[in-house]
């Protein structure tokens, strides 16, 4: 039987969760992805009429499916904690269940199990801001939608997650080195998510058998990376300084992602593997 995937944070074809789920279909597995509720109309119609269909061609030459979108929103783990301004939003009206508790259960009751689940989804309000004058309520935005979102996904997967699964979450190198520009928290955000990588690989690997690894990608021109605003000076510093200078494709992070899904990597767990033309081994630019 080939391996079902539950890829949370796709909204179009420009982020590394789109070039995941290519690389995932290319290998085989059928592909189920969570889309941010105020995102979802647009990314269904766009799919139905055919806008993303150069980007689903997959190296044999057929289209990649997807064979359901479920609604999500990453902040919230059950309807209980849903604010009444959201649950009446016009936004969010249209939609049922995207709670992460609910669409786990949406997915067992379509499909049983899956396994591989991807989370690359990220939000802060006050990226833009440092982290000196983050508000408190900016930093735990941050925390809530790019940290704890994976441990409530992992959580609520975890029991329809067939042993010897895997999952990967996105981070960045301003967890561990400085990287102004990269405000709101976001670079504590990338920091908690690489040590809950280590605790839930430990957790999830006694109880289900179950690897977590994170990626920590180099920069792309992706929706939510244009909104924090130093995207180019980012890939340009990368070209000049890093040991490979290319522009970092997303289809080399899906490669990589469907790399540690697989049994090929069945002994990698709790890691953080640097897939950014190695920019993270340079001490000084030269
Ligand atoms: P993207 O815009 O394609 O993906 C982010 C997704 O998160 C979007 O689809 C958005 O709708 C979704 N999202 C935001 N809040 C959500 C919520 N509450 N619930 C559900 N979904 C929500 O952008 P990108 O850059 O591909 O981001 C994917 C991951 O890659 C993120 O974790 C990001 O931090 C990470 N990353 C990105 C880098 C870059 O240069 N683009 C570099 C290193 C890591």
């Amino acid at each position: 039987r080939g391996k079902r995937a539950f890829i949370a944070g796709v909204a179009d074809d420009n982020g590394y969760g789109w070039a995941i789920a290519k690389s995932l279909a290319a290998a085989g597995a059928e592909i189920l992805v969570g889309t941010w509720v105020p995102a979802l109309n647009i990314f269904e119609t766009s799919l139905r009429r055919g806008k993303f269909d150069e980007s689903r061609v997959l190296p044999d030459g057929s289209l990649m499916e997807i064979t359901k979108v479920y609604p999500l929103d990453a902040v919230y783990d059950s309807p209980e904690d849903v604010p009444e301004d959201v649950k009446t939003n016009k936004r969010y009206a249209g939609s049922t269940n995207w709670t992460v508790k609910e669409a786990a259960e949406s997915v067992k009751q379509d499909f049983g199990t899956i396994d591989i689940l991807v989370h690359s989804l990220a939000n802060g309000p006050e990226v833009s801001k440092p982290l000196l004058e983050t508000s408190r309520n900016g930093y735990l935005a941050a925390i809530s939608a790019s940290s704890y979102s994976f441990v409530s996904l992992l959580k609520h997967f975890l029991p329809i997650m067939n042993p010897g699964g895997a999952t990967i979450s996105l981070t960045y190198i301003a967890s561990e080195s400085i990287i102004p520009g990269y405000g709101g928290g976001m670079s504590s955000a990338k920091a908690a998510l690489e040590s809950d990588t280590r605790v839930l690989a430990f957790e999830a690997g006694r109880k289900h058998k179950i690897r977590v690894n994170t990626i920590s990608a180099g920069p792309l021109r992706s929706r939510a990376a244009k909104a924090i605003g130093f995207i180019d000076m980012m890939i340009d510093y990368s070209l000049e300084n890093a040991p490979l200078q290319k522009e970092l494709s997303a289809d080399e992070v899906g490669n990589a992602a469907a790399f540690l899904a697989s049994p090929l990597a069945s002994a990698i767990t709790g890691a953080v593997v640097y897939v950014d033309n190695g920019l993270n081994a340079m001490g000084v630019g030269v």
